[in-house]
């Protein structure tokens, strides 16, 4: 039975968010939690717009929005109806074809490499619509040109589109700063705040990467330990840095989630302080176990955070696209130097995340990518679970894109050895500590997102055997 259904968003008309956005989530939102129902009819553009209080090309856009990432359809003089949430996926299971791979990679079977993304699923002729468009849809040429410095404006008002929606986080497009990669994102920040000789605190152990850069920048690092739960608050208090990089949504490595005590504690030591907070939100699409957390840019009432993005796990590596928001107090200060910094993302990149953002295409990739993650992750585990159960410890299995394993009693040289052995690689997670020789040699890391959800048992079946095969 078809029905008519209400709409009552509270629609917050000066945090800088566009309105049409604001009924776009809400109803997005109601459509995934089921509170509106598949086939429901939503209310007439008219209505909704008399109701809200705003004017039809407001709800107009919400609703196109919404057709262009298939949670609606316009019915011919019927109205707009709630179609499945749930797609399916049209590309067939990949069937393990061992004799078609590369000599080199013959004696490799299973690689479970951080930073590998699941490729085959990935949309590359819409993805190719997307970049040819860039070129052909720009009469002006604009996209053969250095760009805004800043990164596409059109781009970064969809991040900020995404950001809001997807972790809660508000801020005007123009606090938005387009970089290559997280790397340059916090190298940039770097020269743009001048950090060089001041105090940063860095979680140990944490991304080496971030930590090379920071380093390289002349920082003075100052180690930060983690507690069970996360970054040591306490640790922190006595620190006196004047800047802290976090990853709060999965910590890098250990994986654990910073509960929303922390987090208020971690804001409240940025005001007392008169500090910033680096937050590297860099996998949050990709939670397995329990309601997701808001960033804590979102919790950020005193604009003490700088956030960090990528599109490198909700997207492709390849893209180079990453970006930061800056509080709106820093950006003024920092308006004419940015000027002198040219922008490091091309043009044509650029507009073709943008086309393929704007026409609902990402957000669909997001949904399907989540639920591949989720159940190559779900498969994973059970694996281990099953093959191995009593002689490991899974570490951060609540989300993103790899986990660490304790081999209890066992150092990680002989591990990596004879999983090699059995043409799997595995990796030891050692350089992500300040001092490597304090990470425990029991571990390994798995990044699972390049490893096939149909392969995942024999994977682990094979790093048993190649671990336990003589306790049989
Ligand atoms: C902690 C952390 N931050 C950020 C990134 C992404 O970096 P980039 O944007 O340079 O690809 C990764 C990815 O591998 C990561 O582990």
């Amino acid at each position: 039975m078809l029905m008519m259904i209400e709409i009552t968003p509270l629609l917050n008309r000066h945090h800088g968010v566009s309105l049409y956005a604001e009924i776009y989530s809400y109803i997005k939102g109601e459509i995934e939690s089921g509170s509106i129902v598949l086939n429901a009819r939503l209310p007439s553009i008219r209505q909704l717009a008399q109701y809200l209080t705003v004017s039809k090309n407001t709800v107009e856009a919400a609703y196109q929005q919404l057709m262009l990432e298939g949670y609606v359809e316009s019915r011919l003089r019927s109205g707009y109806y709630v179609l499945p949430v749930d797609e399916v996926s049209t590309v067939p299971p990949k069937i393990l074809d061992t004799t078609n791979t590369p000599t080199v990679e013959k004696s490799l079977r299973f690689n479970f490499d951080y930073g590998d993304i699941e490729a085959e699923r990935f949309p590359l002729r819409v993805w190719g619509n997307c970049l040819t468009d860039s070129l052909s849809e720009d009469p002006q040429h604009e996209v053969l040109g250095y760009g805004d410095k800043q990164g596409d404006c059109d781009l970064r008002s969809e991040i900020a589109l995404y950001i809001y929606q997807s972790r809660g986080v508000a801020c005007h497009p123009d606090q938005v700063i387009i970089s290559s990669g997280t790397q340059q994102s916090i190298g940039l920040l770097c020269q743009l705040l001048q950090l060089r000789g001041e105090f940063i605190g860095i979680e140990n152990p944490g991304y080496q990467r971030v930590r090379t850069v920071l380093r390289d920048q002349g920082c003075v690092l100052i180690p930060i330990a983690l507690d069970q739960d996360g970054l040591s608050i306490e640790e922190l208090n006595t620190s006196q840095v004047r800047a802290v990089y976090v990853t709060p949504s999965h910590q890098f490595p250990m994986g654990m989630i910073l509960p929303i005590q922390k987090r208020n504690q971690l804001l409240r030591w940025a005001e007392d302080n008169d500090a910033l907070i680096i937050e590297d939100d860099y996998d949050s699409e990709f939670r397995y176990v329990g309601q997701p957390i808001p960033a804590l840019k979102a919790l950020d009432s005193g604009d003490r955070v700088i956030y960090l993005g990528t599109f490198s796990k909700s997207f492709l590596p390849a893209a180079r696209l990453s970006y930061m928001v800056l509080p709106s107090s820093i950006i003024v200060q920092i308006q004419d130097k940015l000027q002198s910094y040219n922008q490091s993302v091309s043009p044509i990149i650029q507009k073709a995340v943008y086309l393929f953002m704007h026409r609902g295409h990402f957000a669909r990739h997001i949904r399907k990518m989540r639920r591949i993650y989720q159940s190559k992750h779900r498969a994973l585990i059970r694996a281990i679970i099953q093959y191995m159960g009593v002689h490991v410890e899974v570490i951060g299995h609540k989300s993103g894109l790899h986990i660490l394993l304790d081999v209890k009693g066992r150092d990680y040289r002989e591990l990596i050895e004879q999983a090699r052995l059995h043409s799997v690689q595995v990796y030891s997670p050692r350089d992500q500590w300040l001092d490597p020789q304090m990470c425990p040699a029991s571990y390994v890391m798995l990044g699972f997102g390049g490893v096939h959800e149909e392969a995942m048992e024999e994977a682990v079946q094979l790093l048993y055997k190649a671990w336990f095969g003589s306790e049989n």
